[in-house]
């Protein structure tokens, strides 16, 4: 027994360490309650009497030796987190990553608190509509090629042929909303409604099924033109900096005339032309007109009485010209190394 104590106290004395688990190891090994100093006190009981005084000093002296070795070499192991059966290895260390906002986000509420500046309150209305809204009463000839399969996403149809304002979709513009403004408000009506919009589109780097728009509505008496003019260009110069130009071309939209589509002096080149306009100078960002009489009368407003703009425009696209994404595909896939680039303060 004696030899016994001796070597391990040898063993002990020698041992070192640096490292958390090995210093576990060495705990359990001496100290623990199955560990080799508790079996020599087990084996104690037996020793004849007369040789337990030396055995039993020598033993005692063995477990204070363990004892301090672990506590010395336990105080100078390196710092690191205790491993227990509560921690979580997979959790992210600190500091803890904050999120950032969507792109589409960002951009969807700079438009809006320019317009928010101007009078515009916000409206939205149902993505589920029907063709009364998104069609009918926007003055779309019942065989318009818009409200065909190919573009429409049609949840429920009453006829396979011919198309019903009853007929059940995903709209295909937030022009809806402005029906429902009209129908349910007098004016004067200054609203801009942003929205998902749905069309059947093979998803390519240019065109999705799914995208957002902002389109707004002012009626009132003697609205003109030249007022459509002036809110778009103050709108241009808010989003894109104050030296930038607008033109309109004209166009055509069942509900608007005239109609126009707006374009802007190209950011990246200021006009000079690269190929991100082209080598026009211009980028084309809206549609918009004077809301046509037939959809005034649609929704019980007196078109003699009054007149009013509309125009509309796709937040993608904006957004894309914004901070230059040339993929519309990166918006829907949630990589994360692609939303990182987009921190705000807000
Ligand atoms: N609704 C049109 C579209 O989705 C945009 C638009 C709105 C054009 C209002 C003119 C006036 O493309």
């Amino acid at each position: 027994m004696l030899n016994k104590i001796s070597e391990i106290l040898n063993e002990i004395s020698a041992y070192s360490t640096q490292k958390h688990d090995e210093l576990e190891s060495f705990r359990l090994k001496y100290l623990s309650k199955k560990g080799i100093i508790s079996e020599l006190f087990e084996d104690f009981r037996n020793i004849p009497p007369l040789e337990k005084r030396e055995i039993g000093q020598k033993l005692n002296i063995l477990k204070e030796k363990a004892l301090e070795k672990y506590n010395s070499l336990k105080s100078d192991l390196p710092e690191t987190a205790p491993i227990s059966d509560s921690s979580d290895l997979s959790k992210p260390s600190f500091p803890f990553p904050t999120g950032s906002r969507h792109p589409i986000s960002i951009v969807r509420k700079e438009i809006i608190e320019i317009f928010n500046r101007i009078g515009f309150v916000v409206s939205e209305g149902p993505e589920i509509e029907d063709d009364n809204h998104v069609f009918t009463k926007l003055n779309f000839a019942p065989e318009h090629p818009a409200r065909d399969m190919q573009d429409t996403f049609y949840v429920s149809r009453i006829s396979a042929e011919d198309s019903s304002p009853e007929d059940i979709l995903l709209r295909t513009h937030t022009s809806s909303v402005q029906v429902r403004v009209m129908e349910g408000q007098k004016p004067p009506i200054r609203t801009i409604s942003p929205g998902r919009v749905f069309r059947n589109e093979a998803i390519s780097a240019r065109a999705h099924c799914i995208f957002h728009q902002v389109e707004g509505l002012y009626i009132d008496t003697n609205v003109s033109f030249a007022d459509l003019k002036q809110t778009l260009l103050y709108f241009a110069r808010e989003m894109f900096g104050k030296d930038t130009e607008i033109r309109l071309r004209p166009s055509y939209f069942p509900f608007t005339e005239p109609s126009a589509e707006m374009d802007v002096s190209c950011r990246i080149c200021g006009g000079k032309g690269c190929n991100v306009c082209k080598y026009t100078g211009w980028l084309e960002i809206l549609g918009c007109g004077m809301v046509h009489p037939n959809v005034l009368e649609a929704c019980n407003i007196d078109s003699k009485e009054y007149t009013g703009f509309a125009f509309g425009m796709g937040i993608e696209r904006l957004t894309m010209l914004k901070y230059r994404v040339n993929d519309l595909r990166l918006y829907f896939e949630n990589d994360l190394r692609f939303l990182e680039q987009f921190r705000t303060s807000f």
